[in-house]
């Protein structure tokens, strides 16, 4: 198969879920953040949000306060989480909010587009990344919602842990269903 630098970081990328405590450079974590404003988006509208936190008490405070309402949820396997001691932002040193502009064209593709560019940015740095939706149960909190300093007219979505990897390997890619391809004459 065809094999070349961009293709092979994709394919290597894999969710990391443990992070060492020391923080990335800023360098680094700037060449991530620009990445992300280079993806595609509808209309070119680039209506993206990116909420930098590097405070560790806040990125606890964001997991406990998930878990706090997952806790309560109607669906079995996320109150179960909810429940559970794991940190739902593994104790990364670095995580950013994505927020979309409200009555963009396609904000949540847009935004999501600009997650991806982010975790390959970071896999090409030897950063381990994880996208986190589990998060979006902290984002009912107005107090929360007012730290992120999110712009009047966004919404967070999404969460992307950032921190440099606690195992040198990363984890072995789950099986990929390839039935999913259909060439049409
Ligand atoms: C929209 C989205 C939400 C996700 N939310 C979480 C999450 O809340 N917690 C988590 O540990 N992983 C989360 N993941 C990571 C997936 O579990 C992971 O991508 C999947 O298992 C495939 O593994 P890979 O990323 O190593 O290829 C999320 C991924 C996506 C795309």
């Amino acid at each position: 198969m065809f094999m070349n630098e961009v293709i092979k970081i994709i394919k290597r990328r894999r969710s990391i879920r443990k992070f060492r405590p020391d923080q990335i450079k800023d360098a680094e974590l700037k060449a991530i953040l620009d990445a992300a404003i280079y993806a595609p988006s509808g209309h070119n509208e680039q209506p993206w949000f990116f909420s930098v936190i590097q405070n560790d008490s806040f990125i606890d405070e964001l997991s406990s306060k998930a878990k706090e309402v997952m806790a309560t949820s109607q669906v079995d396997w996320i109150a179960k989480l909810g429940k559970k001691k794991r940190h739902i932002l593994y104790n990364a040193p670095t995580v950013i909010v994505i927020s979309g502009r409200k009555g963009a064209n396609s904000p949540l593709a847009d935004c999501c587009a600009a997650i991806q560019n982010m975790l390959l940015a970071a896999e090409s740095l030897n950063i381990g990344s994880l996208w986190v939706g589990l998060i979006a149960h902290a984002f009912g909190d107005g107090r929360i919602l007012v730290r992120l300093q999110i712009p009047e007219g966004y919404e967070p979505y999404y969460a992307v842990c950032l921190g440099y990897k606690q195992e040198q390997v990363n984890p072995v890619a789950a099986e990929r269903n390839r039935n999913v391809f259909v060439y049409i004459d």
